[in-house]
């Protein structure tokens, strides 16, 4: 049975709500044998040769991706169907949605050549306001309103999931 990894890297939980729909999705709808792996630092990375399909996800914090999930792009995934998504804020806003989609996704994969993804995705996140100071947040906030927004929508995760597991089963 074909076998796809679901990897991901995520500090507030966004990118690991994603990450396990869209490891449902595949599991359940497409019949995959998935396995759900969170990238951390110190952490040993799961061995893409088990895998037909590798997804990875990161968050995204101060315009860049989590130094696992970038770390983990530089692999020799040769022969491998590679999808990539990352969570972010501004990602989720519609006006800012493209320009997110270039700088977190295209420009950040244009430093890995070799890697040649079926699909990239760019979704929004959230800021859980308990979890940062308050006056930080206010601050944050008054300079830019939408950084307290959430912004995330699974609808659209679970879509892409869709996707690949259309992309998935034709290789
Ligand atoms: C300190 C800080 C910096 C952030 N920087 C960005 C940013 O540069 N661009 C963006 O779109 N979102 C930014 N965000 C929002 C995060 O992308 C959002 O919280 C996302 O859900 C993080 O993923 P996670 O929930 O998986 O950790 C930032 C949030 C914080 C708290």
């Amino acid at each position: 049975m074909s076998k796809v990894l679901v990897s991901y890297q995520t500090l507030y939980g966004a990118t690991r709500e994603a990450a396990s729909v869209i490891a449902d999705t595949l599991e359940k709808d497409y019949g995959f044998q998935v396995d759900l792996y969170q990238l951390e630092e110190n952490k040993i990375t799961p061995d893409s040769s088990d895998y037909e399909s590798i997804i990875i996800g990161s968050c995204i914090f101060h315009g860049k991706w989590g130094k696992s999930a970038e770390e983990f792009l530089r692999n020799d995934f040769t022969n491998k169907n590679v999808a990539v998504f990352v969570c972010a804020g501004f990602a989720g806003e519609e006006k800012l949605h493209n320009q997110a989609h270039r700088v977190f996704l295209e420009e950040v994969l244009e430093k890995y050549p070799r890697l040649k993804p079926v699909s990239m995705k760019a979704f929004g996140g959230r800021v859980p306001r308990a979890k940062i100071p308050h006056i930080w947040y206010l601050q944050a906030t008054k300079k830019m309103p939408s950084f307290g927004y959430d912004t995330r929508n699974l609808e659209k995760v679970k879509e892409w999931a869709h996707e690949l597991g259309n992309l998935f089963r034709k290789t």
